[in-house]
């Protein structure tokens, strides 16, 4: 491929060695989405692979792939039938290998994607305990239980799964009469594993092995507050329902006794070298929880999913980050950041839309203020200490798509809400390379989600070399990012006084000096000049003493 060959001979970066998952910029492959090699129209691994260099020219430190195992696919790969076997359609162990070995020949780090929350209902261990009937010991290791009610006609108790309906599916016996329930987070193909199991506890820390002695450097844990229940899976009674970001507390998330599993898991990474990383997708109720699951002897990063719900607001985002800050000072973990990932509305639409909306939107709002706020919004985050994630796409300044038709749409969570949410597959469009050809480069055979006709200005090929390109400021940031003194994980931010919508943050290291002004108002500022410009998400007009920030608008400066 073109961008391969380009850079085929770029020297590999310096790896960050020692703590270097503390301030790296993780980025976030979506395999199915990303790069097709057989031209199925799906991506596949090789495809991936293919394409390494450009993540190694954008400056990345590690990538992050979404499943790729053997999956029915109910829920795009979160539906996992077997731990150490990869999908048909993704490739098979070598491509895995071999993508793996690549990477780290660039100085890429590979994070795997680890479902241990749910499998998927074509699972081994669950397919036993539906054929074995209810005194399988095989049903043991999910929370199978009688109904409610005369006939047991009634779900166990009230929980709904997150993607809507029931979170019970009645089973069938062996001789065809209506059975006992199973308990499902999600959709009725993924069943939960009863974490309470010990064979459930051996076989994920043999998983873990598996793939840690084939060369992963981490893994981002699936649902990562949702393994341990409450103790007799209680009612929820007049409880809310659970969201995955709610302030509520509940007894399907985030209990207490979820962390004796990362202790032990901590032991299995530290047995390996190369600094081997866990990062929980936990949606605590608030980053105090949240903080948890990076003590120093559980995981090592958590996802910012308070940080990625914030609207386009200086007050709130200056909260939230100083929360966040504090929190992961607390246990000594770094801070963590993200905009977008594969479960909501990409940031560019989420700001292009009125706050509030929450984090599945299907409307596309005004898309010029949209991508204006984002690539200010992506400096903010590229800015802060810690560690960055940045989902496949958001380099070009994609849109969600919010106009595929209902026939395309493959998210469960649309079909089991009856359309009223669920709209994942809008960020989940494969990605435009080129700016032709049937999918814009990324196969020769289409794509599995029509992608929009109006994307071939938005490809790599199209940004490439663009000055003022989104795909050229993020490389321009993760450079800086890499080499400015006063960048990275340290925990030194300090604010600077600022009036309005309006943020400036300064980090020191040193003599150097590094300041970020954010303007978030729908008007033009005028600031003292506090350096020598790095970099601006708009033209900034810097005259001796003053600079006038254009409304939504984030710039970089420096001093010595
Ligand atoms: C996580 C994944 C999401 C998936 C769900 C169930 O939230 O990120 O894509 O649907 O877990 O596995």
């Amino acid at each position: 491929m073109t961008e391969s060959a380009d850079t085929a001979t770029t020297p590999p970066l310096p790896v960050r060695t020692a703590d270097w998952w503390r301030e790296a910029v993780i980025y976030q492959v979506y395999p199915r989405s990303f790069a097709d090699a057989n031209g199925d129209g799906m991506g596949d691994l090789p495809g991936v692979r293919s394409r390494l260099p450009y993540l190694r020219d954008l400056g990345v430190d590690a990538v992050w792939l979404s499943p790729f195992y053997a999956s029915p696919q109910a829920d795009a790969g979160y539906d996992v039938a077997d731990y150490r076997v990869v999908d048909p359609m993704f490739g098979d162990l070598d491509d895995a290998v071999a993508l793996m070995a690549e990477a780290h020949r660039h100085g890429l780090r590979i994070i795997v994607d680890l479902v241990p929350n749910h499998c998927s209902d074509q699972h081994e261990w669950f397919q036993r305990a539906l054929r074995e009937g209810p005194h399988s010991r095989l049903r043991e290791r999910f929370h199978f239980r009688d109904g409610k009610g005369n006939q047991g006609q009634e779900p166990p108790n009230d929980w709904e799964s997150i993607f809507g309906g029931p979170a019970w599916t009645r089973t069938k016996n062996p001789d065809g009469t209506p059975g006992q329930w199973y308990l499902h987070l999600f959709a009725a193909e993924q069943p939960d594993f009863n974490w309470d199991h010990p064979a459930v506890r051996d076989e994920f820390a043999s998983i873990l092995r598996f793939w840690l002695d084939l060369g992963v450097d981490g893994f981002r844990i699936d649902v990562a507050h949702g393994m341990v229940k409450a103790e007799g899976l209680p009612d929820l009674g007049s409880l809310e329902q659970t969201k995955l970001l709610g302030a509520n507390a509940s007894p399907s998330f985030d209990q207490d006794g979820v962390h004796e599993i990362y202790r032990s898991w901590h032991t299995i990474l530290k047995e390996y070298d190369g600094q081997r990383i866990g990062v929980a997708e936990a949606w605590a109720p608030t980053l105090a929880r949240t903080a948890n699951y990076v003590r120093p002897d559980e995981l090592h990063q958590a996802f910012n999913f308070q940080y990625l719900a914030t609207s386009w607001q200086a007050g709130a985002l200056r909260t939230v980050i100083d929360e966040t800050l504090d929190a992961m000072r607390e246990v000594g973990a770094p801070a963590t950041w993200v905009l977008s990932n594969h479960d909501v509305t990409r940031h560019t639409t989420r700001f292009a839309n009125p706050p509030g909306l929450g984090t599945q939107i299907r409307t596309p709002g005004d898309p010029e203020l949209g991508l204006r706020r984002a690539r200010a919004a992506t400096l903010l985050m590229l800015a802060l200490p810690g560690s960055a994630y940045v989902y496949q796409g958001e380099e070009l300044g994609l849109p969600d798509v919010t106009d595929l038709p209902d026939e395309a749409r493959q998210d469960p969570a649309y079909f089991r809400a009856a359309g009223q949410d669920g709209f994942r597959d809008g960020c989940r469009v494969p990605i435009p390379w080129t700016v032709d050809g049937p999918s814009y480069g990324f196969g020769t055979g289409g794509s599995w989600l029509p992608q929009p006709a109006t994307w071939a200005g938005l490809s790599v090929k199209a940004q490439s070399g663009q000055d003022g390109s989104t795909l050229e400021m993020y490389r321009t940031a993760l450079a800086v990012r890499r080499s400015h003194p006063a960048l990275g994980a340290a925990d030194n931010l300090r604010w600077l006084d600022s009036a309005g919508d309006v943020l400036i943050f300064e980090r020191t290291s040193g003599a150097a000096t590094f300041t970020c002004t954010v303007n978030l108002t729908g008007a033009a500022i005028t600031l003292p000049v506090p350096g020598r410009p790095l970099l601006a998400s708009a033209p900034v007009q810097v005259t001796a003493e003053q600079a006038v920030l254009p409304p939504d608008t984030a710039a970089w400066w420096t001093t010595g």
